[in-house]
């Protein structure tokens, strides 16, 4: 991680860093400017395109004039196909004063962290988890409490241990599934045994980040918190979005509902900020929500394929061990069987990020690395990647291994 505090700026800037997948991503951008041939596993970007009829309503609703500011707090076609869909995949039931729309999921985290965290108040993050949630933890001024979930118990968040992080300072538990880093998903009865613990304390909010809600590889449907415990509905957040349901990342339109002030706060946040978000983006992502679905499955049959393939071939290769998740499109395989080897050019691999940058330099593949997310020694691998480039990423990830001694 780099750090971007400067003189001249902010001392809250001090707690920030700049994340680890900007870093790698600007080294990408060197080598290949130097002509070399990359390829990139780093973004959770999916590279489909984004559906036509999404496309088509931004156009029509520019042509008739819907360029102005749009209401804050997200347009009224917007919000009721939020509705629509928290209805339809959780038979969640939100007013449309509890329904704030953002520009992407991303600052709906940040309009909640900001409306509600005071200097020195904790955020329980079960780790691994997405950097942002620590880095806006500490940009606002709150404490992250991270707590370790590890691998055997796939990734998850376990109820003791949920319990032990809560203190009298916890404002939020962030709750991430299927999870970036590792693709893991909680069933029912996994939220269930959370939920008993969380009723338990009834002054800790929880954010159900669902981004991945859709990308979901098991039969059962992905259920989400407030659907599995009513109980905590009026003090929990959930969070979804188009960007990774729909390839629509870079429209950046995400949503919340929630409990109506907690809406309200954060909707004065990004008021103050952003104001509304664009009208044709939210015109893109109600046909996208309401349209077809059937590409959404599409796509999830690809990813899952490519999933498969990517874990069988890394789990070929000397001193990687990787699990096959559930949801997302990201593996996050151990390497601790590739620690303390050297590699052909030389380099003496002591971390993760050793094993990162000596990928990158040595093969021309870039991951992330698993301290970047909180738990060591793994990787991040993004398969959101055509077929064709994981191949060769693959094909390159075993030969370095196969050199490491
Ligand atoms: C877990 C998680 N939540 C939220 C987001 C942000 O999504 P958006 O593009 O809607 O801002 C991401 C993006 O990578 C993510 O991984």
């Amino acid at each position: 991680m780099v750090d971007i505090a400067r003189p001249g700026l902010a001392r809250r800037l001090d707690r920030a860093k700049t994340a680890a997948v900007a870093t790698m991503g600007i080294k990408v951008r060197a080598l290949r400017d130097a002509g070399h041939d990359v390829v990139s596993l780093v973004l959770g970007e999916p590279d489909f395109a984004t559906p036509a009829n999404a496309i088509e309503a931004a156009h029509q609703a520019a042509l008739r004039g819907d360029t102005k500011y749009p209401p804050y707090d997200g347009t009224r076609a917007l919000k009721e196909a939020v509705q629509r869909q928290f209805r339809r995949d959780h038979g969640l039931e939100y007013a449309l004063d509890e329904i704030l729309v953002s520009n992407g999921a991303k600052q709906i985290l940040f309009n909640a962290l900001m409306a509600t965290v005071n200097e020195g108040d904790e955020v329980v993050i079960p780790v691994p988890c997405w950097f942002a949630y620590t880095l806006m933890t500490r940009l606002v001024g709150g404490e992250p409490v991270l707590v370790s979930c590890p691998q055997n118990n796939g990734f998850r968040l376990r109820p003791e241990d949920l319990e032990a992080a809560i203190t009298p300072r916890t404002k939020w538990l962030m709750l991430n599934y299927p999870n970036n880093p590792t693709g893991a998903v909680a069933s029912r009865a996994e939220l269930a045994a959370l939920a008993e613990v969380l009723l338990r304390h009834p002054h800790v909010w929880i954010l159900s980040d669902d981004m991945y809600e859709h990308l979901y590889y098991s039969e059962e449907r992905y259920a989400t918190l407030a659907e599995v415990e009513p109980r905590l509905r009026d003090r929990t957040l959930t969070v979804s979005g188009v960007s990774k349901t729909y390839a629509m990342t870079g429209w950046r339109i995400g949503f919340a509902g929630g409990p109506k002030d907690l809406i309200r706060g954060m909707g004065a946040v990004q008021g103050h900020a952003t104001a509304g978000v664009s009208t044709v983006g939210q015109a893109a992502a109600v046909a996208a929500m309401d349209g077809p679905q059937e590409g959404v499955a599409e796509r999830t049959a690809i990813y899952r394929r490519r999933r498969d393939y990517v874990v069988d071939a890394l789990n070929a290769c000397p001193g990687i061990s990787c699990h096959r998740p559930e949801g997302a499109f990201y593996v996050f395989p151990d390497i601790a069987g590739c620690i303390g080897k050297t590699t052909a050019g030389g380099r003496l691999l002591n971390t993760d990020e050793d094993f990162a940058n000596a990928l990158l330099e040595e093969q021309h593949v870039a991951l992330t690395h698993g301290a970047a997310f909180g738990m060591s020694p793994y990787l991040r691998l993004s398969y959101a990647t055509d077929e064709a480039s994981l191949a060769k990423g693959m094909e390159r990830i075993a030969a370095f291994t196969h050199a490491l001694r």
